[in-house]
């Protein structure tokens, strides 16, 4: 396994070009299912996640390529399952239930299994395809589902849930009738999906916002269009924002979308960061001290859960008390623990963090233990004084594309070692 090695306190300055969303990616690979042929995306970034939803496509009988362009041929899926193998690695291959189950009337989908940010179950998704008219149940640890069609329905997700949202929105497009998405999530990610099914033929109107519309059509068809753009990766944007501001330099954002990030740039304005936005590019710079702040985590548009754990960091170097409210997820406050050892002040209660601004952070041995977990605890390494090694950054291959290349371009001493 590898390990990220950090000699921290040098001020970053410099450009970084962001690379595409792989949460817009997963449920885009996983909307190719529902049109037989050749799909084909750009800008997808190369991440381990990305490898595994190919190997789980491949395993149906789909054909995926991934160079400069990433190439899926869908023409002979002819195995609608999801094994256990390859799910346990990647929850988001629950995003393939709803695409099989409507193009091939049956699905054989691995539960997930938890993992270290929370239960994660997927009751609204099964709920909401019962609702369509599929017959569900739980077999040796696998979701099987069945149906002879599809049937347009009005679902009320009584929590807002991103995949559920997606693997609904990919199943509506093909059932018989209308479905109302209601209390829908309004991601970006979702936005990008609904205008790739669109342009396969699909009715869908109100993507973006919590009520969504899908008028089932009888097949749909790869675009004719030319690569279809995959989004900006905003977590990733944000990330590094978080890197200027906690180094105390100043960076460029390129290739990235201002407005996915408007809650997370307001709350480090607050903060004390200096921020221009214009189309495609964000400029960072600090600005004085950090500023404590408190934030609480939403659904889009609202301060996203996928940044808390890199805020955090942020706020242990921050010149007052923070509290930090994680609303979304159950456990996910692993890093404070590691963050305490490299001499954070950290208080939890429950989904509640108290952050007590500290004058430095000092390097030291630290693990990774989940995918923006690893990303705070590289960000506090890079302002800390001294070495920190970080171990399991599998986690981080996850989500960032060659974060430390990324990184080191803007001055970063950072660099990878076998563990
Ligand atoms: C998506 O996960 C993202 N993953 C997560 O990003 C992100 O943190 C999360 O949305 C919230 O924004 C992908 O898009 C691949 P949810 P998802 O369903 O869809 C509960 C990352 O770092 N819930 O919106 O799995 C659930 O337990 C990852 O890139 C149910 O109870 O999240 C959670 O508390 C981590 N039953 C809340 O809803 C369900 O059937 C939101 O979960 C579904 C969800």
């Amino acid at each position: 396994m590898d390990k990220l090695v950090v000699e921290g306190g040098t001020p970053l300055q410099g450009e970084i070009a962001v690379s595409g969303a792989k949460n817009a990616t997963l449920p885009l690979m996983a909307s190719a299912l529902l049109a037989s042929g050749r799909h084909t995306f750009s800008n997808t970034p190369r991440l381990r996640d990305i490898r595994t939803m190919g190997r789980l496509l491949e395993h149906m009988g789909a054909a995926c390529e991934h160079d400069a362009l990433m190439r899926i041929d869908t023409s002979n899926v002819q195995r609608p399952e999801a094994p256990y193998e390859l799910v346990k690695t990647m929850r988001a291959s629950v995003l393939v239930l709803g695409p099989l189950l409507a193009r091939h009337g049956s699905a054989r989908v691995s539960l997930p299994g938890g993992c270290a940010i929370g239960a994660r179950p997927i009751n609204l998704h099964l709920d909401a395809l019962k609702q369509m008219g599929a017959e569900v149940w739980l077999e040796e640890g696998y979701v099987v589902a069945r149906t002879r069609e599809l049937k347009g329905a009005t679902i009320t997700f009584e929590q807002i849930t991103v995949t559920g949202t997606e693997n609904i929105l990919m199943a509506a497009s093909l059932a018989k009738g209308t479905t109302r998405l209601l209390n829908a999530a309004r991601e970006p990610e979702i936005v990008a999906l609904a205008d790739y099914l669109n342009a396969m033929g699909a009715r869908i109107k109100g993507a973006g916002t919590s009520q969504i519309t899908i008028e089932g059509v009888r097949e749909l068809t790869p675009p004719a269009a030319a690569p279809f753009p995959v989004i900006p990766d905003r977590i990733e944007a944000g990330t590094y924002l978080v890197a200027a501001g906690i180094t105390g330099g100043q960076i460029t954002l390129t290739h990235c979308v201002p407005d996915h990030l408007e809650s997370l740039i307001e709350k480090l304005r607050s903060a004390g960061l200096a921020i221009e936005t214009s189309p495609g590019r964000i400029e960072v710079r600090s600005n004085g001290p950090i500023r404590s702040m408190d934030v609480k985590t939403y659904p889009f548009p609202g301060f996203p859960t996928d940044m808390q754990a890199q805020f955090m960091a942020l706020m242990t170097l921050a010149d007052g008390v923070s509290f930090i409210v994680e609303q979304i997820f159950e456990n996910r406050f692993m890093h404070a623990l590691e963050l305490t050892r490299m001499g954070a002040r950290i208080d939890l209660d429950g989904r509640s963090a108290m952050v007590r601004g500290v004058k430095n952070l000092s390097g030291a041995p630290v693990m990774a233990t989940d995918l923006r977990a690893s990303a705070s605890l590289v960000l506090a390494a890079l302002a800390a004084k001294g070495i920190t090694s970080i171990s399991r950054i599998y986690h981080l291959d996850r989500g960032y594309e060659s974060m430390e290349t990324k990184l080191s371009q803007v001055g970063a001493r950072i660099w990878r070692e076998k563990e």
